[in-house]
């Protein structure tokens, strides 16, 4: 029985501290989900369209969202297969998203493009951060002349702004009115990484 006020307030902050514990488990948990990268396959088409297919997952970036099974199968076809560094996010060797990255070419080969993006029902595990922290590895062993890699991110985008935050990408800048996105023209913000900097 409670039978006063600090009781009652002991009680609260007990509550409080079980319930934060139990998310703390929680997350603990997700994030131990294994990832791997992998080249995306035709047969993913269908795992690939949860994030592709989803206009609140593509809003931030310039692709289209993909309507149907075979749209995904020529995507991943004709862009992601032939593209020089275009691996599936993977979780039990399962296709939930992408991470690419694409050198520029001739004298300019010495940065290079870092483009992601994962299912919403897999946001917030660490998921992302932890693929593109092995992406940024293998890019900078497969492309020897990098040196540099940079995106561009929507100034709503948060999340896509922490990830790159937690891997030591550091911000340049807001470049105003700088891409076309979803029938808009957006304000970006640039942010790079350089092979002798520091991935927390
Ligand atoms: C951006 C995206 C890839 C992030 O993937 P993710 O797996 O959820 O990322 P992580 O879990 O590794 O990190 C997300 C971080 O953002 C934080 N976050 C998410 N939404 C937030 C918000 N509205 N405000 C503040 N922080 C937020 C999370 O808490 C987490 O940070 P923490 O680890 O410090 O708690 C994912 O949201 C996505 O696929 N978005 C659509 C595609 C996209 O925007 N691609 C990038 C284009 S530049």
């Amino acid at each position: 029985i409670l039978n006063n006020n600090s009781d009652i307030a002991l009680e609260n902050s007990l509550n409080k501290k079980k319930k934060k514990k139990k998310k703390k488990k929680k997350k603990k948990a997700k994030s131990s989900l294994e990832i791997t990268l992998r080249p995306l396959r035709i047969t993913d088409a269908e795992d690939f369209l949860k994030y592709a297919g989803d206009e609140e997952a593509t809003k931030f970036t310039r692709l289209r969202t993909l309507t149907s099974k075979e749209e995904s199968i020529s995507y991943i076809q004709s862009y992601c297969i032939p593209h020089p560094y275009c691996r599936s996010i993977c979780i039990n060797d399962c296709c939930i998203g992408f991470v690419s990255i694409k050198p520029e070419k001739g004298e300019d080969r010495c940065r290079a493009h870092l483009g992601y993006g994962i299912a919403r029902e897999y946001w917030n595990q660490g998921i992302t951060t932890g693929a593109v922290k092995i992406a940024i590895s293998q890019g900078f062993q497969a492309f020897p002349d990098l040196v540099r890699m940079e995106t561009f991110v929507e100034l709503q985008n948060i999340a896509s702004q922490r990830v790159l935050e937690k891997l030591g990408f550091q911000k340049e800048g807001v470049l105003r009115k700088f891409g076309y996105n979803k029938g808009a023209i957006q304000d970006l913000i640039l942010y790079s990484l350089l092979s002798t900097d520091p991935i927390p």
